[in-house]
């Protein structure tokens, strides 16, 4: 497969809308397909006080990313002293804000109901880092969060490359989601009754696990743990070049990043109800498949 059946690109150059109608449609059909939508010219733009935080010396402890709680503000993970913590927060709420505007301006049939979730800051390098395969995500996935049931609300993410020294992002695509889940779900035991119940009751999930998340977790994993689909299935590379800005649902976009530094993304959660082709959902995709409801 080639790079080409995964990307979209928009001429956008502004983090601000209106957008014109038919650009509207063209994200929204695009994004639902299961494409990555790429914006080129839309910069986030760090401002020269800021440039010190672009280093892997703002992370506290072994994580990868700083996160921002769009409830509290409370900033996660960072190593910097009071002062510069504040500021690498205000730069972080300017791209939530930048990026909540891109969303509500360009897909307005979400921005209704548009949940914003966590900001991250990823300032370390990907590539040479130790992982476990089911936490490496070098390796091909679909995003499913083991503590974070979503019940078929979809995950939509926004990804701008901040890099200073103009390192690209370097991500593989993989094949449809509904060939890969046709694929890949017959491999995944069904949740054993009960086990929603005691996950919720042990403080192991924030909310009842639906099968849909069972599910979506077991593809994630089944995924990352074929070496040989891995190795050998459908992939395309990308490299997303500093200043580029793209967006995708990762629940439905089979990707992996495997190379660059100092990344900020957005995640966003999108009712499935505010969905203009509910059909293409991976909810939907394998409620077809497994013949039965999962929410
Ligand atoms: C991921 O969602 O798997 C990682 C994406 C990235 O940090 O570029
Ligand atoms: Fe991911």
């Amino acid at each position: 497969m080639t790079a080409d059946e995964v990307l979209e690109t928009l001429p956008i150059t502004d983090w601000q809308g209106p957008f014109a109608p038919a650009v509207q449609r063209h994200a929204v059909d695009a994004l639902e397909s299961g494409r990555v939508l790429v914006l080129p010219a839309l910069r986030f733009v760090v401002t020269a006080a800021e440039q010190r935080f672009l280093d892997a010396a703002s992370l506290g402890g072994s994580r990868k990313n700083i996160s921002l709680d769009p409830g509290t503000g409370a900033l996660g993970n960072s190593a910097l002293p009071p002062d510069d913590a504040t500021a690498l927060s205000g730069m972080m709420q300017r791209f939530a804000a930048g990026a909540t505007r891109l969303v509500t301006g360009l897909l307005p049939g979400y921005a209704p109901v548009l949940e914003r979730a966590r900001t991250s800051f990823r300032p370390a390098e990907i590539a040479g880092r130790a992982y476990s395969p089911r936490h490496d995500d070098r390796l091909l996935h679909v995003d499913a969060f083991p503590t974070r049931p979503m019940a078929g609300r979809r995950i939509l993410r926004v990804f701008s490359n901040v890099a200073p020294d103009g390192a690209p992002r370097e991500w593989r695509v993989g094949e449809p989601f509904p060939d890969f889940a046709r694929a890949f779900l017959k491999r995944v035991k069904p949740p054993l009754p009960g086990s929603a119940w005691v996950l919720q009751r042990l403080g192991l999930t924030k909310g009842r696990r639906s099968a849909y998340d069972h599910f979506m977790l077991g593809l994630h994993d089944a995924g990352k743990l074929d070496a040989a689909y891995q190795a050998d299935g459908p992939k395309a590379e990308v490299s997303f070049p500093a200043g580029t800005t793209w967006l995708c649902f990762t629940d439905q976009v089979l990707h992996a990043a495997l190379a660059g530094h100092c990344a900020l993304e957005q995640t966003f959660h999108v009712p499935a109800a505010a969905l203009a082709h509910p059909e293409q959902a991976p909810l939907r995709v394998l409620e077809r498949l497994a013949g039965r409801a999962l929410v």
